[in-house]
């Protein structure tokens, strides 16, 4: 035994046993710094940031719109980049073919929410439609679908409520005719009560103050910009702000204004054709068919509200800034809808494909209003390939629509309002790949048909009526949108004309 250890120990071997652990120790230190090189090259691109701060460009520090810097980034980067946010990473896809690649055939990847953001797990906490995920957000998606479904096939009650709603807003433009007024409230009145039939089958009475401060939260909850909240990404930036405990407060009261609606549906419920959204929930649950608990459908109501009034009021807003900025298009519209209405009272749903040069006019809003510029965020709980690169498990990753919708690659002049994209040669609309206002794939909005109705059926009711015309002593409306999660025009006014017949 003293002899093998007398061999072993013998300078010669030790010092090859000393270089042998360099050697190893080396390599252990190497090949991770390697491996993270490797991978670190293979993630998108993007602008240098402070480590722990990330990015306050993004955050709106510097007062620019979101949309402009996100795209003087790509013009730099690529159509794939990806940002520092602080404690996380944000993946940017702006090119239309990147994004048809991800959300059809990445879709199932792709389907997550970033659940884990603080904003939203303290507000919402993986509850509802929007920030839900897994088997409940499943089953809610599919009520929402049957909802949009029923109350688009059910020819009376959608037309009869938008009817009802455009009634009032007619009736509202009388009282103001030839005078200056500002449409987005009368819009946005109509709006939330065609939701709210949809959602729980009342209308919203604005003389009742419960109605008013209800219709007031829900618009906090959809305007405030929680993306863009420090607190998800700077954690020491939770110790100044109170914003999210004010928007949780909002929530709840909320909730008290829906909870006595979801319990009334509960309590008379009969088994019968369903009728709103509750409906189909509590026939859900009564089925046995779902694990839902109220919180998922109290939310998902709220969802329903955040997630479709305000783009619609702001697609609506585009659409008459547009005609009042081109009064020859206007007429060119009122003209079409005169005729294909032919001795009718109201414009329905079933005149609309003799309506081409009005539908082209209603695409190309949405294509220059993005309303959800930037859809909702995603993530995924894999690694993924996309463009040549690997976006990271665990970032947030955004589908750009607005760099879309203004790639001039893609758009003849995007910057102007040009119904003719919508239109080829043979007078036939087009159907564009880098055209998705209501986004792609399982996450898509589910309420793109009921959308559509409500845009349709608003905008050519009050063109038959009133010619729109910028007042006298006013400029035109600026094109130029207001910051915020959802893009909507600068303030404007417009002079009601009532058409003679
Ligand atoms: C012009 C109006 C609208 C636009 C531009 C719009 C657009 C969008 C977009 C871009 C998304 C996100 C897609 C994604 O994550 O990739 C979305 C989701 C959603 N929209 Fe709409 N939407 C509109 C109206 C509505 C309306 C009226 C409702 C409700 C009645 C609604 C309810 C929803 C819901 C619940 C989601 C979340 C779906 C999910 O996460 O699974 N939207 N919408």
């Amino acid at each position: 035994m003293k002899k093998f250890l007398r061999t072993i120990f013998t300078y010669d071997n030790f010092s090859c046993l000393f270089t042998l652990r360099n050697v190893t120790l080396a390599l252990a230190l190497i090949i991770p710094i390697i491996v993270w090189m490797v991978r670190k090259r293979s993630v998108p691109p993007g602008p240098f940031t402070f480590p722990i701060f990330g990015s306050f460009q993004l955050l709106g520090v510097d007062g620019k719109s979101l949309n402009k810097t996100l795209i003087e980034i790509g013009k730099k980067y690529g159509p794939i980049f990806r940002i520092n946010l602080g404690n996380c990473y944000l993946t940017v896809v702006q090119g239309h073919d990147l994004i048809q690649e991800a959300l059809t055939n990445g879709a199932e990847y792709f389907q997550r929410r970033p659940v884990w953001l603080h904003t939203a797990k303290a507000i919402y906490n993986g509850k509802g439609i929007i920030w839900g995920d897994g088997t409940e957000w499943q089953t809610i998606n599919k009520i929402a679908g049957k909802t949009a479904n029923q109350f688009v096939t059910s020819k009376s009650v959608m037309e009869a409520t938008i009817q009802e709603e455009i009634r009032l807003i007619l009736n509202e433009l009388y009282l103001e005719k030839c005078r200056p007024i500002n449409l987005r409230l009368i819009i946005s009145n109509a709006v939330y009560n065609i939701l709210s039939t949809l959602t729980f089958g009342e209308r919203l009475e604005y003389d009742r103050s419960s109605c008013r401060t209800f219709k007031e939260n829900l618009q906090s909850l959809a305007l405030a910009d929680i993306m863009r909240m420090p607190e998800n990404y700077q954690i020491y930036s939770r110790w100044f702000s109170k914003k999210v405990e004010s928007l949780s407060k909002t929530r709840s009261k909320i909730i008290e204004f829906l909870e006595p609606r979801l319990t009334n549906h509960k309590s008379a419920f009969v088994k019968r054709e369903s009728k709103d959204f509750i409906d189909i929930c509590v026939q859900h649950i009564r089925d046995g068919d779902s694990k839902l608990d109220d919180e998922d459908v109290l939310q998902s109501m709220i969802d329903l509200f955040t997630a479709g009034c305000e783009p619609t009021v702001s697609v609506l807003m585009w659409a008459f800034l547009f005609m009042v900025r081109y009064p020859e298009m206007q007429k060119r519209c009122r003209f079409e809808i005169m005729k294909a209405m032919s001795n009718s009272k109201n414009p329905s749903w079933g005149d609309r494909d003799k309506m081409l040069y009005v539908q082209a006019v209603l695409l190309e809003v949405k294509r220059f209003a993005s309303a959800m510029s930037c859809g909702l965020p995603h993530t995924m709980d894999t690694d993924l390939e996309l463009g040549g690169y690997r976006i990271p498990r665990g970032d947030i990753v955004i589908f750009h629509q607005y760099a879309s919708h203004m790639d001039p690659t893609y758009w003849k002049r995007p910057s102007e309002f040009r119904p003719e994209n919508f239109i080829d040669s043979d007078g036939k609309l087009i159907q564009h790949v880098a055209f998705f206002p209501y986004g792609h794939g399982p996450r898509a909005c589910p309420f793109s048909s009921v959308t559509d109705k409500i845009l349709y059926l608003t905008f050519t009711s009050i063109l038959t009526q009133y010619e729109l015309r910028s007042p006298d002593d006013s400029p035109m409306p600026s094109t130029d949108s207001v910051p915020g999660t959802i893009r909507f025009p600068k303030n404007y006014y417009v002079c009601p004309y009532p058409i003679e017949s």
